[in-house]
């Protein structure tokens, strides 16, 4: 008989001398963060992400903006790691050096959960910076820090008027260079990758899928819905992230799971 498919993949990841795994918000929703394109609860389902999440919209409605992210970092605050995060960040401790999270997420859950190979692609909510360069330090200024500004909303600098911004990647805007870099050197160099929680459609994110796959990974999804990246997949694993990775990264045996691909 076959192997079910979770004993299978858990065989891969026994084997793999480097796992790459690549998170989006459904990692952090049974956390209580909402994601972006559920149906009904998804964030773009209920708020436009032209006027929330892009240099323009900012520059249109600071306020507006900069509201919205301070009730998403009190909820970011307020949650919890789930038994997803601590599964990725356990194996990470047993088997050091042997497993990197590559997150799209703002959120902290992954390190808060005890994760130290993360890569953040797009930003971190929790963080403040300029929105354009602060005139005081194209002045000269030695020290020119958004912890400065004056509180407001957003908090502003009392000199030049520029605005504090989330440290978040918006649409429009490119990710961090040594970020995107070092997530596509560890695509290209690992023996599985593990697809967690992301819908695929936001690039070059979900690219990293399909250069883990055509260096030779075994590319595995782990969603309970389809998602956009199931045709490049060697296998989907159908079920939440603190299901599936506990019982794919911790030592207890597995049990059935439902499973195509
Ligand atoms: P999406 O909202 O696009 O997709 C979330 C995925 O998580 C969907 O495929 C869901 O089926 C799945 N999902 C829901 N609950 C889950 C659970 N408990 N366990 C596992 N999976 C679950 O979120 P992302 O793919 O992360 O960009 O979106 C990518 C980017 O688009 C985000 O990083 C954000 C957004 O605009 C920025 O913030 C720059």
């Amino acid at each position: 008989m076959p192997p079910e498919p979770i004993d299978e993949v858990r065989g891969w990841l026994a084997e793999a001398p480097h796992v790459a795994v690549l998170t989006g918000a459904g990692m952090s929703a049974e956390s209580g963060i909402a994601t972006f394109r559920d149906a009904l609860t998804g964030l773009w389902a209920r708020f436009d992400p032209q006027q929330l999440a892009s240099p323009e919209g900012f520059a249109a409605d600071p306020a507006l903006v900069w509201d919205w992210y301070a009730s998403r970092r009190a909820g970011v605050i307020a949650a919890e790691p789930n038994a997803g995060h601590r599964a990725l960040a356990d194996f990470e401790r047993r088997h050091p050096g042997r497993l990197h999270v590559i997150t799209q997420n703002v959120d902290d859950l992954h390190q808060r959960a005890g994760s130290e190979k993360v890569i953040r692609l797009h930003g971190d909510i929790l963080e403040d910076r300029w929105f354009d360069a602060c005139h005081r330090h194209a002045r000269g200024a030695n020290v020119c820090d958004p912890g400065w500004a004056e509180p407001g909303s957003p908090p502003a600098c009392a000199e030049c008027g520029n605005r504090v911004r989330p440290g978040v990647v918006w649409f429009g805007e490119a990710l961090p260079v040594a970020a995107l870099e070092a997530a596509e050197q560890l695509a290209r160099r690992c023996a599985v990758m593990l697809v967690v929680g992301t819908s695929g459609a936001v690039h070059p994110a979900a690219g990293l899928a399909y250069t883990a796959r055509r260096a030779g990974a075994k590319v595995v999804i782990v969603n309970p819905q389809p998602s956009e990246l199931d045709a490049l997949a060697l296998r989907r694993l159908q079920g939440t992230a603190a299901t599936l990775l506990r019982r794919l990264l911790a030592g207890e045996p597995p049990g059935p799971v439902s499973a195509t691909g």
